[in-house]
């Protein structure tokens, strides 16, 4: 017999807490307050409240709009006196006074840019990433703006997806664990405190499955798969007490997400518990139109508020069709009653109502010096070091140093995909960076060859070639440009684009060491580049302070300690290829490739297994990779014991030795795979990382600790449980190094 919390005592769980929540509710003050603000509200303020218009500056329009409580939410204004004007127009000629909350995409900072959050995820030091939430808070709570839509924790195991870029990558525990980093960091330690901003987990949910990578696109997620991969890092952001929620724009199996009950009222409300707000995203509940799940607005406005949408971003429907839905009696107003609840809800727990204006003396405080520092520190650990043939850090054996390549001195670009409010002038390229802080102990040329990276002008290659022959050493850096990645902006191709490979083809060809840097908002697919460089470091978009932290990189003052969040394909034909993937019946074995299969042999003369033909079995480079400079010997794992009990824990523990020169920090993984189940498991999960920093010569024992309930997965009836059975456990370099140890989880573990 099995132990597992069935459907039913879940629902029977989730409708006492529910009971308990709604009493404990009738007592909360704010609660009191939002009951007498609702007894106060008509129809029309209440359907006010749930629209959310983008800002368009101060406009008689949208004051009167204002004024008659037709808007609950402003996105995109940035100027602290305008918002400071509408606030009061919202607070002082509103007949009921309900302040206005300004909403921005701030995601990987406001001002002070940190690495997109791929390469925060990169770092894999959560400490980082909340830190950088926290600055990024700081700045833009200093103009007013109050609520951001990060973070995004949507699973991405498709390097097309532009939005990959915005991600923390393709395993289900790191966007949880950065998640939840980033939530405590926007929010700080109270959500009514001044430098704190409301977090949004976005964008519930699976919109990391569109299909072929393309943005908007369908997704087909089978239940299991949803509860398994998708949803745990928003239940993280909902552990870690996020305030908003923000539906995607994917259906999954024919059900928007704006129009998903199961989604929005099943599992985020009854399930989960969350009291926060939902919104929909940009006119996506409008957009169930041309999904071809609803024939008019009308339709539209009845499948969110029905599917539990409190607030409609940039949509018409809710603001257009609520009202008229209520009096002919589709829709009841309770429903408005409980979206504009949780709305009031989140206002209130900002403190909007006690102190709704921004204190313009404090206004625009950027860029303070610790903030660059930590934007700096960043950028320094987002970087991995995928290959290095020993040429790395430069030293004065390379006194002449090449600076080639598009992405060298392109502030822009460095800050990556969503940086709207990023100002170049304060931005520190590398070629500056090199040029300012070793242009006196080197011989610095600048050449960038391509003025940007899609560039298809032959013209300067030629002097980047003249600069390389002249030099002892040519620092390449290339990449995409921002606009190649984040939102709407996937491809289908993902190697370099424009003359970017020519380029390293004719830099190769003067024989001097390259040295290629690759700034970019997703894996790229660059193995024949790589082949021609001596040294390559991985830095992806790396924000305000990019520059000094790829210099300091390169010439030795820090040392590489980034891990790839996702894995790089050799080609982009293997894609979706990721780590946690379960086995085929035919593992890969025997692979022969294209170029060496005999003419003229029989069809089964390879073995039949499951590999491509031109590119193996394997990826580029695997989940959990990355070079130091340094090197660690990992000893053998060991095991509290190798029987897990009911209710038990079991600690496996590993001692890593800094064997190199280079006092470093390493990332120690820790997976799991469940040998024998109902189900095909994956062949491997990570369930726990550490970062630690060892002095050369150093050795520290790492401990990670494991109970059932993080053995478990979802059953076909919606059951999650962890069967009895053999267990292989590693702690690693990464996702495919490490020999693994097992442990029994025991039977009675699922007894009743
Ligand atoms: C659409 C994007 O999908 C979402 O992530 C973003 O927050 C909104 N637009 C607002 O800009």
């Amino acid at each position: 017999m099995k132990t597992h919390l069935s459907l039913s005592a879940l629902v029977a769980v989730c409708l006492l807490s529910l009971a308990s929540c709604g009493s404990q509710k009738a007592t909360d003050p704010t609660e009191a307050k939002i009951d007498s603000l609702l007894t106060q509200m008509t129809l029309d303020e209440k359907i006010g409240q749930m629209n959310q218009l983008t800002g368009m500056g101060i406009s008689d329009d949208m004051k009167q709009q204002i004024k008659e409580g037709k808007v609950g939410s402003i996105l995109n204004e940035v100027d602290v006196n305008i918002i400071n004007e509408l606030q009061r127009v919202a607070v002082e000629e509103s007949r009921l006074h309900i302040p206005l909350i300004f909403g921005r995409d701030v995601i990987h900072g406001y001002k002070t840019i940190f690495p997109i959050p791929l390469g925060q995820a990169a770092s894999w030091n959560t400490q980082l990433a909340e830190e950088g939430a926290r600055i990024a808070a700081q700045e833009a709570a200093s103009v007013g703006i109050r609520w951001t839509f990060a973070p995004m924790v949507d699973v991405s195991r498709d390097p097309r997806w532009g939005r990959i870029a915005e991600s923390c990558g393709e395993d289900p525990y790191m966007n949880a664990e950065f998640g939840a980093a980033m939530v405590r960091g926007f929010q700080g330690k109270n959500l009514s405190d001044k430098t704190s901003m409301a977090a949004c987990a976005k964008h519930f949910a699976g919109y990391g499955a569109s299909e072929s990578g393309k943005d908007y696109n369908t997704t087909w997620i089978p239940e299991t798969q949803l509860r398994d991969v998708y949803l745990p890092s928003f239940k993280a952001a909902v552990d870690a007490g996020v305030a908003t929620f923000m539906c995607s724009f994917n259906d999954i199996n024919g059900m928007p997400s704006s129009g998903n009950k199961h989604l929005n009222r099943d599992i985020l409300r009854q399930e989960w518990q969350f009291d926060g707000m939902l919104v929909s995203d940009w006119g996506s509940i409008d957009q169930m139109i041309s999904q071809g799940v609803c024939a008019t607005p009308k339709e539209a406005a009845q499948k969110g508020l029905e599917a539990g949408v409190d607030m409609d971003m940039m949509g018409l429907s809710y603001i257009s069709q609520l009202k008229n839905l209520v009096q002919e009696g589709t829709v009841s107003e309770k429903m408005i009653d409980e979206s504009v609840r949780n709305i009031l809800r989140l206002k209130f727990r900002l403190g909007l109502f006690d102190q709704p204006y921004t204190d313009v003396t404090k206004a625009n405080d950027f860029y303070r010096p610790e903030s660059l520092e930590a934007a700096k520190l960043a950028a320094i650990e987002s970087a991995v070091l995928l290959k290095n043939n020993g040429i790395l850090p430069l030293d004065n054996r390379y006194k002449t140093v090449a600076v080639v390549g598009p992405l060298a001195d392109a502030a822009l670009e460095q800050f990556g995909t969503w940086s709207f409010d990023a100002e170049p002038d304060r931005a520190i390229t590398p070629l500056k960076a090199i040029t300012d802080t070793y242009g006196k102990q080197y011989k610095i040329i600048g050449e960038p060859a391509l003025t940007f990276s899609r560039d298809s002008n032959i013209t300067h290659i030629n002097q980047a070639v003249a600069a390389a022959r002249k030099a002892d050493v040519v620092l390449v850096f290339a990449g995409e440009e921002a606009i190649l990645s984040g939102e709407a902006h996937c491809r289908a191709d993902i190697s370099l684009p424009g003359l970017q490979n020519e380029l390293m083809t004719a830099l190769k060809a003067t024989g001097k060491p390259i040295v290629l840097v690759v700034m970019a908002g997703r894996p790229l697919t660059i193995e024949k580049q790589i082949a021609q460089s001596e040294a390559v470091l991985f830095a992806f978009h790396g924000g305000s302070m990019a520059g000094p932290a790829l210099a300091d990189l390169i010439f030795g003052k820090a040392v590489p300690s980034g891990k790839l969040p996702v894995t790089f394909p050799r080609m982009v034909g293997q894609v979706p290829v990721y780590y946690a993937h379960n086995n085929t019946g035919r593992p890969p074995s025997n692979i022969v490739t294209i170029d060496k299969i005999p003419v003229g042999v029989f069809q089964t003369s390879l073995g039949n297994t499951s590999f491509h033909l031109d590119a193996g079995d394997k990826p580029m480079y695997p989940f959990g990779y990355g070079l130091s400079y340094s090197t660690f010997e990992y000893s053998k794992v060991t095991l509290s014991s190798n029987k897990l009990n009911k209710d038990g824990k079991l600690t496996a523990q590993c001692t890593i030795k800094n064997t190199g020169r280079y006092d470093a920090k390493e990332v120690v993984q820790f997976y799991v795979r469940d040998l024998v189940a109902s189900l095909s498991r994956p062949v491997r999960e990570l369930k726990g990382f550490d970062k630690v920093f060892l002095k050369a010569g150093e050795s520290k024992t790492v401990k990670f600790e494991i109970d059932a309930s993080q053995l478990g997965f979802w059953h076909e009836d919606n059951t999650y449980y962890a069967e009895p059975g053999e267990f292989h456990i590693w702690i690693s370099k990464d996702s495919q190094s490490g020999e693994p140890v097992t442990f029994k989880l025991l039977a009675d573990n699922n007894k009743k």
